[in-house]
């Protein structure tokens, strides 16, 4: 039985999968979609408390400059850049503003979504999509080699 709990340790952790690296999070740019609210926003002010200079991302400016303050305020670093994560070019902006602003960034938070609430015989078929397209579409990230 031992043997046997050592052969599946081992099957889980073959020697050859390293550990991931993780970068302390006061190390971090962090870039946060979704951020001007709910678990985005909590996100965004949990990771810049901890030290990550942050990037929040949404499309109400004004929600977004207010989180900026609140965390700047609270001795943070944030910068915001109104993006509809619908757009694959704002997407890529996001992210080019992140490299100019910062240099780089570590970790990319999709947190912007869409509820709905009704009865599913008067949801329209454009607001279901929605729902599922933003959360899954919105981190269509051009990375280097890839389309
Ligand atoms: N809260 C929960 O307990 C829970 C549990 C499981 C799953 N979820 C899912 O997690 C996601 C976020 O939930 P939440 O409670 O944090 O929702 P929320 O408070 O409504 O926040 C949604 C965020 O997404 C942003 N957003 C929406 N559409 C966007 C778009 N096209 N481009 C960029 N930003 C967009 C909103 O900002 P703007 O409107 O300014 O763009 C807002 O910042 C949702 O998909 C939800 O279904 C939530």
């Amino acid at each position: 039985m031992k043997a046997l709990h050592a052969a599946a340790l081992h099957l889980r952790r073959p020697e050859s999968v390293h550990e991931p690296f993780l970068l302390p999070l006061d190390q971090q740019v962090v870039v946060i979609t979704g951020a001007s609210s709910g678990i985005g926003l909590v996100t965004a002010k949990a990771a810049a408390r901890r030290g990550a200079r942050v990037v929040l991302a949404a499309r109400n400016a004004s929600a977004l400059d207010s989180v900026r303050e609140d965390i700047v305020t609270a001795g943070g670093n944030a910068i915001t850049v109104v993006t509809d994560v619908g757009d694959k070019a704002q997407i890529d902006h996001l992210a080019a503003r992140a490299v100019e602003v910062f240099g780089r960034f570590d970790t990319w938070v999709n947190k912007a979504g869409v509820s709905i609430f009704g009865m599913i015989d008067e949801v329209s078929i454009e607001d279901m999509r929605r729902a599922f397209d933003t959360p899954l579409l919105g981190h269509r990230l051009r990375l280097p080699g890839r389309g």
